[in-house]
């Protein structure tokens, strides 16, 4: 069954777009997994990391927005390799609030759903990376996901936007009942800094053991993969990515566990 898990919060800068790209890398590369990413951000930056990674132009027929509003969502898509296809991201998708407000409120959060769910079939992950923000897009984003992973940096702002984000998947529950957290992962800023300690407390106390044991820490490898692409032959390559594969395995522990704790019908 497909599992659709969005990378999300409020706040920006935070790795969700970083984090999006290398876990797709690595369910391809380690666990030869089919994956859909959803670029729903106007800015862009899953679209152009996949690119420079998979050093690949990867024109779509349509941008993002055509193809929504000609209902053929599917021509917004290219394919990277064998494992992995993308949904390009595209500026104009600033327009997407005016084109939902034009259909009737009760399918104004369903329509990335509606346009998407053929196509999510053929994947067994769907990675949807998010804009920093809570607008109609996003909506639609939370409301055709199974989870959502809220990415964290430990500084007092993130984990105040991180607390509302809550809140509001909370509230989306309406819309989308399926909806679970899957977790949240830390990004930590600095490893011996006391805030952020500090910060991890107030996590832990909010959000128990849905806080991955995984931390991601900053490093200047994960910089230049933001620059050049992922790379995997360079000094610290291979450290750096194991905090990741770390990361993700715990991820696909929890998905695992979820499975077991459905109850069969
Ligand atoms: N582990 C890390 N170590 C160092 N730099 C990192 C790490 N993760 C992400 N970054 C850098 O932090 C910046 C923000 O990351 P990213 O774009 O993934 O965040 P985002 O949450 O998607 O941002 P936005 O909200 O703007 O979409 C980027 O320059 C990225 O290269
Ligand atoms: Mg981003």
């Amino acid at each position: 069954m497909t599992k659709i898990i969005s990378f999300s919060n409020y706040k920006g800068g935070v790795g969700k777009s970083t984090i999006t790209e290398i876990f797709g890398f690595l369910l391809d590369r380690d666990h030869d997994k089919k994956v859909l990413l959803i670029d729903t951000d106007p800015q862009m930056n899953l679209s152009d990391k996949i690119r420079r990674t998979f050093n690949v132009e990867a024109k779509p027929k349509k941008q993002l927005m055509q193809a929504i509003e000609d209902q053929t969502i599917a021509d917004a898509r290219v394919t990277i390799n064998d494992n992995i296809d993308l949904l390009v991201g595209d500026w104009q998708i600033e327009k997407f609030p005016q084109h939902v407000a034009k259909l009737p409120a009760q399918a104004q959060f369903y329509l990335l759903y509606t346009l998407t769910k053929d196509i999510v079939k053929e994947y067994e992950y769907v990675l949807i990376d998010t804009r920093p923000s809570t607008d109609i897009m996003t909506n639609n984003a939370i409301a055709m996901s199974d989870y959502v992973l809220i990415v964290a940096k430990t500084e007092q702002d993130s984990f105040i936007s991180s607390q509302r984000y809550y809140k509001y998947l909370s509230e989306m529950q309406r819309y989308n009942e399926n909806l679970k957290l899957l977790g949240v992962i830390q990004y930590l800023v600095n490893t011996r800094g006391s805030t952020d300690k500090k910060v991890m407390q107030d996590f832990a106390e909010l959000f128990e053991e849905d806080v991955l044991k995984s931390i991601i820490r900053s490093s200047e490898r994960v910089k230049t993969w933001g620059y050049y692409g992922i790379t995997t032959n360079y000094a610290h390559d291979k450290k750096t990515m194991k905090m990741y594969q770390e990361a993700l395995n715990e991820v696909l522990e929890k998905l695992e566990k979820r499975d077991e704790d459905v109850p069969a019908h």
